[in-house]
């Protein structure tokens, strides 16, 4: 499996999101690489900093941008799943990525800002099912606001998706703080475990795609 977490829009989760993922699959004893494909190697460096804390599961990564179609292609032979942290925007790397891919998540915020992406993310995907018809492609709502009276942005996000032909995920990624102290301590939010519902969240996320 080569899961390309991608979109244009710099901070809508992406990293946190494949570096949670990553987590999770390697906890259910999947052989995974996460590979970053951003020039400002968050997840890299993410990575590393795990290294230092030795009760956090080993959890490989590598770093490339450009062109990733082979070297992905290479790696789908010694991983069972690969994470790719795609940076934010219309890059060679993403569109390679993506033709490679078995599954593309985009997150997005429910703002007008990252829901104006929808129409490029249409068209890249477009671009893609000629080459990769078998892919699935999901959006998935990110840092959505938990007030219980903001639900309409949630659902008017989700709307927006389907407009555009992409289906979003049932699964929600809140706004939540041990997510930002998760990714500052090279930890996951489930390793943390400090935030049951981000713990539950990820989870749901984890398999609602992957028993797409
Ligand atoms: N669900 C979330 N709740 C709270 N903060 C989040 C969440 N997702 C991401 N963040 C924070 O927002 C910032 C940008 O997230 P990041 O994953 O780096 O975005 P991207 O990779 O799309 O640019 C980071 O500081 C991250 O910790
Ligand atoms: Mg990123």
């Amino acid at each position: 499996m080569i899961l390309v977490v991608g979109g244009e829009k710099g901070g809508a989760g992406k990293s946190c999101i494949a570096q949670n993922l990553s987590v999770w699959l390697k906890r259910e004893g999947h052989d995974v690489l996460l590979l970053d494909a951003d020039p400002q190697k968050t997840s890299y460096l993410w990575a590393q900093e795990r290294l230092s804390n030795n009760q956090l599961i080993e959890l490989p990564v590598e770093h490339a941008t450009g062109d990733l179609r082979r070297l992905l292609q290479d790696r789908a032979k010694r991983y069972a799943a690969i994470v790719v942290d795609v940076g934010g925007a219309d890059s060679v790397t993403l569109r390679s990525a993506m033709t490679v891919a078995t599954h593309i998540l985009f997150p997005l915020r429910p703002k007008r800002r990252d829901l104006k992406t929808l129409e490029n993310l249409e068209h890249l995907v477009s671009l893609t099912l000629p080459v990769n018809p078998d892919v699935i492609v999901r959006t998935v709502i990110s840092q959505a606001p938990t007030l219980p009276s903001q639900i309409t942005r949630i659902l008017d996000a989700k709307d927006a998706c389907t407009s555009f032909g992409l289906k979003a995920l049932n699964a929600i990624v809140y706004n939540r703080n041990v997510y930002d102290d998760a990714d500052e301590s090279g930890s996951s939010v489930i390793e943390l475990g400090t935030d049951p519902k981000a713990s539950d969240e990820i989870k749901q996320l984890a398999t609602e795609l992957w028993s797409i």
